[in-house]
């Protein structure tokens, strides 16, 4: 069959590395793909947004199943538009992918199906919010309403940081439309952890665990980006938090999502906040996370294509996944600048050497090819992922990789995985 992967990012190039193992598929193409893809996949100069030109391209193409790897399209209503034309989509539809497109949604989601999160309030003017601010008291998080590549939310660690950041988000200075709504809510504190589940809509099976690191600078200092780096498993995940993020979380948005008429399909990945044994629900996303698909997807021994077809067509029953019992770590390295403006078109050296160390896989996503070179062009540029017999060995392994790597301005978390090692792992 011909898999067509929607995105250029390293959770596309993870996904494509995945797919193209499988027995089933005899040609994977990818939009718009990256330098990394074009080795596993034809690449196809259509953006992940232009939701009808992929339309155009699968039907042309005979494309028997398409997997949205970002949150853009999903909240475009691409799944709505393929199913429409009969064509199989992984995927949820855009009224189900308000999970994460509208944090205002999923907070009253949240609150309205008994899914533990923090408390909040949702604010389109100034002066309430501020109100609601002083009366909460900081630490306090301030979040864009709508989608900000993970860049909207602002833990404020004082009133008037708070308050500065509503009127900068309400004036629509900082991130336009989506942020002419906030949520505002008490700050959580423990230790973070991404529960990613697929489901159709009715069945749930859970992923692997993992975590993220979602700061730009070692020790979770400085502003936070998309993810800096991630591994699997992530021990914070003890089988009672996996047992409470699969009933009181997981399971109940699913069924919460049903009952309001929007029934999930896709990945639904819960940013889990661990304290004591007891989770609160960050928030909701539509995808696999970027780069927690890194280390799962190289740890997953199942084929991911039957899992991915069975969600599409709502018959995730009486599946499993096997995984392999290695650890795997994946390390973000990104731009000079990143999270902020970021200089493109640096040459990256030493790409080809990481990728033949042994348990080593380079995923790209900020790069593109110029005069036969691989460049930088984006914020998060790779993810030199690992596997290893433990979390310290697939460390040891990725930043074996990430030495190999170098261009100008590069920078990169140090302390990938450390919490895990923090905890004897
Ligand atoms: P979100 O996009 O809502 O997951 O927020 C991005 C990041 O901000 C999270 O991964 C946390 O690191 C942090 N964050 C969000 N909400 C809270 C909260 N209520 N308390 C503490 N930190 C938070
Ligand atoms: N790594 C976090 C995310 O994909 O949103």
């Amino acid at each position: 069959m011909k898999v067509l992967v929607v995105g250029g990012g390293g959770r596309e190039h993870a996904l494509v590395w995945k797919i193209a193992q499988s027995p089933l598929v005899s040609q994977v193409y990818c939009t718009p793909g990256n330098p990394g893809t074009a080795s596993l996949a034809v690449n196809v100069p259509i953006k992940a947004d232009e939701i009808d030109k992929l339309l155009g391209f699968a039907k042309s193409e005979g494309i028997d199943l398409t997997v949205v790897g970002p949150e853009q399209p999903l909240s475009l209503g691409i799944v709505d538009l393929f199913q429409e034309y009969g064509l199989k989509v992984f995927g949820p539809s855009r009224a189900a992918a308000r999970i994460e497109a509208s944090k205002a949604f999923s907070k009253d989601l949240m609150r309205k199906y008994d899914i533990p999160t923090a408390a909040y309030g949702v604010f389109t003017e100034v002066e309430p919010a501020e109100a609601f601010i002083r009366q909460t008291g900081a630490p306090i998080v301030v979040k864009a309403d709508g989608l900000a590549a993970g860049k909207g939310v602002v833990v404020a660690l004082t009133v008037e940081e708070a308050a500065a950041a509503v009127r900068e988000m309400l004036s629509g200075n900082a991130f336009g439309s989506a942020g002419s709504r906030v949520v505002i809510e008490e700050f959580l504190e423990g230790e973070e952890a991404s529960f990613l589940a697929i489901t159709d809509g009715k069945e749930v099976i859970p992923l692997a665990s993992a975590q993220d690191h979602k700061a730009i600078f070692d020790g979770d200092r400085g502003p936070n980006t998309g993810g800096m780096g991630a591994y699997s498993p992530a021990p914070v995940v003890t089988p009672q938090v996996h047992d409470a993020a699969m009933e009181q979380v997981v399971r109940r948005a699913v069924a919460g999502m049903a009952a309001e008429g929007c029934p999930y399909r896709g990945v639904l990945y819960a940013g889990l906040m661990v304290k004591d044994g007891q989770v609160k629900t960050l928030e909701f996303n539509a995808r696999f996370g970027d780069p927690e698909c890194q280390p799962l997807l190289m740890r997953m021994k199942s084929d991911l294509v039957p899992l991915l077809l069975a969600v599409a067509e709502g018959s995730l029953a009486g599946r499993s996944i096997e995984w392999h019992d290695q650890a795997a770590v994946c390390v973000v390295m990104a731009a000079e600048g990143y999270p902020g403006e970021v200089t493109k078109g640096d040459a990256i050296s030493g790409l080809e050497a990481a990728d033949m160390l042994e348990g080593v896989t380079v995923f790209h996503a900020g790069t593109t090819e110029r005069d036969g070179a691989v460049v930088t062009s984006g914020g998060r540029v790779l993810g030199v992922t690992a596997l290893g017999t433990t979390v310290a060995a697939a460390i040891a392994r990725a930043y074996q990789g990430v030495g190999t790597i170098n261009w100008r301005g590069v920078q990169f978390r140090r302390d990938i995985g450390q919490k895990a090692l923090n905890r004897g792992v």
